[in-house]
């Protein structure tokens, strides 16, 4: 970080995603109540932003005109809550881990809004998109709107949390418009962007109808970062081929006067075509009337204007766990328990493959089935000694893909069931429901091969959970060529996922494999996971992030220094 005890990097930090740790359900009697969050995102800055205490800006899973459950109690007490008990403004939490206070500060959500912005143009158009068109995006305009006028509000959100200087730290594909219009709203803060999902080779990204728009809204960030070196080369070319801006080793030059042209803040939609046509710039303007620019921020402007260019740097960062938490589950003597007892309860097979996954259809679940009923139909497993654990965690279940997938692997699932499960023991143990991290643990720890066979995955989390928790070193992971992780994670069984036959053969060799060789590649693959582990990934990705901030500030910051 940097040495300036008054600039940024002393503020807490402001983080920025879709979704926060913490999401509002409703249980059965119709009372809401809050429960933890799955996927990657979450996981992986959890611990991050309850080390530093910082602010957390998100939203909290649940439509903000949901109905109100019954009686008191049903809201978290104050009356100053929208219909599913959600405070209106920022509330502190203790973390988890350490039980640190940080701040959540709630972005409310219409119904609509979920169904457009979130359900819509995130899940229905970007994510088939960004992960190689595995499911066919949906192009509507209507959701682009529902988009933008989301990632506005995002944007004031996190103006009004950020203090002068601070790192603001926005995550993933649902917020790409957000660095861009804090820039316009706070040209005072470090803006940091980090893609957590892959970004598409310039030929798919190609067909978004909005691909310059998404661009800009990107690069109004100081750092973007992403988990694949691929992932960057793609996005320099998506650069230099769609808006023709000069990019150079990690470094995007952004020219002012575009950005002068095509603000955000006028709410209108910039019809930019190539040649950069645009309706120009009220944004400035209305920008003014709502916060009147400070001393400094006119100087930074005046000297931006002065170098017709800003920088925006990019490069890669790869996701990690928190190794050591992972470590100490798997040491726990009650986990160990649990997952001794879940071997038992399994029918103390010789063998237990394990899947753990969001029920999403770049996971590779179906290919995985495939796989297995297989090799049980060719009786090169036995239901006698083998059993596959697949589970399902719930997820955008508003989503017709999702639903289809639902059904596709249920009736997988029941078909191997049906074909090979004996009266005391089943071939496949299947559960869709979202689980405590500490039986993610023991499931981790009762498993002797986890199967990671997404067809594309910005990183895969699971996998480096799944090897921090190995403290036995005697489980095998088989991994999917289409992971980041599989960039770093070399001593894995790599496959490629398509290939239902190399399934098959990694599956085999995995239940031979001697407990040396599993232990020698489990302790190399223990030592990338602990070096490079998420607070490293975070600290990283900072420390570039004050760089990269402080290079646009250049002259007049070491001015003062
Ligand atoms: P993605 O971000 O696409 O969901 P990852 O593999 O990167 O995929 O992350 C998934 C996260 O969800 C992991 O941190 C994992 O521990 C967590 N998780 C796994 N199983 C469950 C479950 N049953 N309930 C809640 N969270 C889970
Ligand atoms: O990392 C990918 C990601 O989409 C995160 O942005 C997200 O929080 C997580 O997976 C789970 O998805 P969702 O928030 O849509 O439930």
């Amino acid at each position: 970080g940097s040495a300036d005890p008054d600039d940024g990097a002393s503020c807490p930090l402001v983080v920025v995603s879709n979704r926060l740790p913490v999401e509002r359900v409703r249980d059965q009697d119709g009372r809401w109540h809050w429960r933890a969050s799955s996927g990657g995102l979450v996981t992986a800055l959890e611990p991050v932003v309850e080390r530093t205490g910082g602010v957390w800006i998100g939203w909290p899973g649940t439509a903000s005109d949901s109905e109100r459950g019954p009686g008191p109690g049903s809201g978290s007490g104050g009356g100053d809550e929208d219909g599913a008990g959600i405070p209106t403004e920022p509330f502190e939490v203790a973390g988890p881990s350490t039980g640190r206070p940080f701040t959540i500060a709630p972005v409310p959500l219409t119904a609509e809004e979920v169904e457009r912005y979130y359900e819509g143009f995130s899940n229905g158009t970007l994510w088939p998109l960004y992960h190689d068109v595995i499911a066919q995006p949906e192009y509507h305009r209507i959701w682009w709107d529902a988009y933008k006028e989301v990632n506005h509000r995002f944007a004031q959100a996190a103006a009004e949390a950020a203090r002068p200087g601070s790192r603001v730290w926005i995550q993933d594909y649902q917020l790409q418009l957000v660095p861009r219009m804090l820039r316009e709203l706070r040209p005072d803060v470090s803006i940091g962007f980090f893609n957590h999902i892959p970004f598409p080779a310039p030929g798919i990204y190609a067909q978004l109808p909005w691909r310059q728009q998404i661009l800009r809204g990107l690069l109004g960030a100081d750092l973007v970062g992403f988990q694949r070196a691929g992932d960057a080369r793609n996005f320099a070319q998506a650069v230099r081929q769609l808006l023709g801006w000069t990019v150079h080793r990690g470094v995007v030059e952004v020219p002012l006067d575009d950005e002068a042209r095509t603000g955000w803040a006028a709410r209108r939609d910039t019809t930019v075509d190539l040649a950069g046509q645009s309706d120009a710039g009220r944004s400035a303007a209305l920008v003014a009337e709502e916060m009147p620019p400070t001393r400094s921020e006119r100087e930074e402007a005046g000297r931006e204007a002065g170098s017709g260019r800003r920088p925006s740097h990019f490069g890669a960062f790869p996701i990690s766990v928190d190794f050591a938490s992972w470590d100490a589950l798997g040491n726990d003597p009650e986990v160990r328990a649990r997952a001794s007892q879940i071997r038992h309860e399994l029918g103390s097979p010789r063998t237990v493959l394990l899947g753990v996954d969001r029920l999403d259809y770049t996971k590779g679940i179906s290919h995985r089935l495939k796989a297995y009923g297989e090799l049980l139909d060719e009786h090169r497993l036995d239901v006698g000694d083998t059993i596959l654990v697949e589970m399902a965690i719930p997820t955008r279940e508003g989503v017709s893909a999702y639903q289809d997938l639902r059904e596709e692997v249920e009736v997988a699932v029941s078909r191997i069931n049906g074909d090979h499960s004996t009266v005391g023991r089943s071939a496949v143990q299947y559960m869709h429901r979202n689980l405590p991290r500490r039986e993610v643990a023991a499931l981790y720890e009762a498993a002797d091969v986890l199967l990671v066979t997404s067809l594309r995955d910005g990183m895969n989390l699971v996998a480096k959970e799944y090897i921090a928790a190995s403290v036995d070193i005697d489980g095998v992971l088989i991994l999917s060529e289409f992971t980041g992780a599989a960039d770093e994670l070399r001593q894995a069984l790599i496959v490629n996922p398509h290939d239902v036959d190399a399934i098959k053969e990694a599956i085999v060799r995995a239940t031979r494999m001697s407990p040396r060789e599993r232990a020698r590649r489990m302790r190399q693959l223990r030592r990338t996971v602990r070096t490079h582990d998420v607070e490293a990934w975070s600290a990283g990705f900072l420390a570039e992030l004050d760089r990269a901030s402080a290079s646009r500030m250049g002259p007049w910051r070491r001015r003062e220094a």
